[in-house]
C-alpha cells in the first residue's frame, strides 16, 4: 500500500479505483464494492452518510427470532448477526418458555452518567467550598441545552465533586447523572458536559477567594461515561423443575436443572468459561442492538465492565433452584435509545422498531436483556446435554455447502450424510466430489 494524501476528496468510484490499485491480486478487479450499492441512490446516501469514506455497504443477516412472551407481552424480535445458530437458539429457547410462563422482566433504573475530569493544583477545602456556593450556578448555565429534555421528563438529576486526588494528584470530577427518557441520549449528554467544564472553569475565575491565590482549574476532558450500571434490566424465567420435560429422552429433569445451575456456577468463578458465558449473552444482545440502530460497543463495554464490578469478572446470568422451582435470570445495564441515532434514520433500524410495537427506551431494555437470557439458555442447556456442536455444525454444515456451490440436491444428501457425522470442511467437499462423480 502507498500513501495518500486526500483520499476522502475522491469520489467513491475514485476511492475504489485507488484501493484496486494498492492490490496486486486485485488488479484489473475492484472487489466487486460496486455490486453491493443500493440501486436507489438517495437510500444509498443516507448510508454513505453514516460514516466517511464510504465505498460500499456491508451486508449482515437480518433474521427474525419469534415467539417472546415478556411480561405477557408477545414479541417477535429482529436479529442482525452472521454467526450461525444464534437466532435459531434464540428462538428455540424463547418457545420452551412461551410454554412455561414466558419472560419476566423489569426495569430497575435508568440513570446515565458523565463527567467534566479536571486538575486543581489548590486546597481541597477551598475546591469544595466554591463547588457548594456555586453548584447552582453551574446548573443555570446548561439550562438552554436541557430545557427541550426537561420538557420530555429528563435533564440532569445530580452533579457531584469526586475528590480521585488519591489515585492521581491534583485529580477531581463533576460527575453528573442523568435522565435521557427515550434517547441514547449521547449528543445530549457531552454537549451539557463541555458547558459545564467551561462553566466551571469561568467561575472559579471569577470566585473571589480563588483569585490571585491558586492555580486555575484546568479541565481535562468531558465526556459520557459508558458504563452505566445504574441504567439497569432484569430478566428472568422460572418453573417447577418437573416442568423443565426431558432431555434428548435420557436426562430427568431434575439432572437438568442441576446441570445447568452447576454450569452457570462455574461461569461465575472460572473467568475462562465466563467470558464464552458472557459472549454467547452478547450475541443475542448485539443482534437486537444492531438489528434497533443502537450502539452495541457501548453496550459491550459496559456489559464485561459490570461482570468485573467486584473486581472479578463473572458471568452475567444467575441460576437458583429453590424449593423445587427453577430459575434462572439476568441483570444487565444496557443504555439504549428508540429515538434519535440511527434508530429512525436507518431504514431497517426503524422497520425493527415496528416490528417491535415502537418500544420505549425502557421496553427495549427489557427486549434486549430477554433475548440475551433466551440466548445463554440455548447455549448452555445445548452444553450440559447434547453438547454445542451438533446444532452448530448443522447450521455450519450449510454454510460449507454454499461456498461450495452445493446444489438444492447436493444439499439434502449432504443433511442426511451428515445427520451423525463430524462436519469438517474437507469431509463435506469431498462427499460433494462423490456425488458429482457419480452423476
Ligand atoms: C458461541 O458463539 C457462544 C457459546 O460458546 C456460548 C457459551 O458457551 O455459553 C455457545
Amino acid at each position: 500500500m502507498n500513501k495518500i494524501d486526500g483520499f476522502s476528496k475522491l469520489n467513491k468510484q475514485e476511492k475504489i479505483n485507488w484501493l484496486a490499485s494498492q492490490v496486486v491480486s486485485s488488479e484489473n478487479n475492484s472487489f466487486g464494492f460496486e455490486r453491493f450499492w443500493h440501486e436507489d441512490e438517495q437510500e444509498q446516501k443516507i448510508f454513505d452518510d453514516f460514516s466517511e469514506n464510504t465505498i460500499s455497504n456491508f451486508y449482515f443477516p437480518y433474521g427474525i427470532s419469534p415467539n417472546y412472551s415478556i411480561n405477557g407481552k408477545m414479541y417477535t424480535v429482529p436479529m442482525v448477526i452472521e454467526e450461525s445458530s444464534v437466532v435459531a437458539a434464540a428462538s428455540l429457547s424463547a418457545k420452551f418458555w412461551l410454554k412455561r410462563g414466558g419472560f419476566h422482566a423489569k426495569v430497575i433504573s435508568t440513570t446515565k452518567k458523565g463527567q467534566v475530569h479536571f486538575s486543581w493544583q489548590g486546597e481541597k477545602e477551598k475546591l469544595f467550598n466554591f463547588f457548594s456556593v456555586n453548584k447552582s450556578e453551574l446548573l443555570c448555565s446548561v439550562n438552554d441545552l436541557v430545557a427541550n429534555m426537561e420538557n420530555r421528563g429528563g435533564g440532569i438529576r445530580d452533579i457531584t465533586l469526586i475528590d480521585k486526588t488519591n489515585m492521581l494528584d491534583h485529580y477531581y470530577q463533576l460527575d453528573v447523572k442523568f435522565d435521557t427518557c427515550d434517547a441514547m441520549g449521547a449528543n445530549f449528554i457531552n454537549s451539557v458536559l463541555e458547558r459545564l467544564g467551561q462553566s466551571l472553569k469561568q467561575s472559579a475565575f471569577q470566585y473571589a477567594p480563588f483569585i490571585d491565590v491558586e492555580k486555575e482549574i484546568e479541565v481535562i476532558m468531558c465526556i459520557l461515561s459508558n458504563y452505566t450500571p445504574e441504567c439497569l434490566v432484569k430478566t428472568y424465567v422460572e418453573c417447577p423443575i418437573e416442568d423443565l420435560g426431558d432431555f434428548s429422552g435420557h436426562m430427568s429433569a431434575k439432572d437438568f436443572a442441576a446441570r445447568f445451575e452447576r454450569a452457570v456456577k462455574i461461569a461465575k468463578i472460572d473467568v475462562n468459561r465466563a467470558v464464552t458465558h458472557n459472549k454467547g449473552i452478547f450475541n443475542g444482545i448485539d443482534a437486537v442492538i444492531l438489528a434497533t440502530g443502537n450502539d452495541f460497543r457501548a453496550i459491550e463495554a459496559c456489559g464485561h465492565a459490570f461482570a468485573a464490578k467486584d473486581g472479578h469478572y463473572r458471568g452475567l446470568s444467575s441460576c437458583s433452584i429453590k424449593n423445587g422451582l427453577f430459575r434462572f435470570e439476568l441483570s444487565i445495564p444496557l443504555a439504549l435509545g428508540t429515538v434519535g441515532g440511527l434508530t429512525k434514520l436507518h431504514p431497517l433500524a426503524k422497520a425493527s422498531l415496528e416490528i417491535l410495537d415502537n418500544p420505549d427506551a425502557k421496553e427495549l431494555m427489557k427486549i434486549v436483556a430477554t433475548v440475551g437470557l433466551a440466548q445463554n439458555f440455548g447455549a448452555i442447556k445445548s452444553l450440559v446435554t447434547t453438547g454445542i456442536q451438533k446444532g452448530h455444525m448443522k447450521m455450519h454444515l450449510l454454510n460449507i455447502l454454499n461456498q461450495l456451490s452445493a446444489t438444492a440436491a447436493q444439499i439434502e444428501h449432504a443433511k442426511i450424510v451428515f445427520e451423525d457425522k463430524v462436519v469438517s470442511f474437507s469431509a463435506v467437499r469431498e462427499e460433494i466430489k462423490k456425488v458429482q462423480l457419480l452423476h
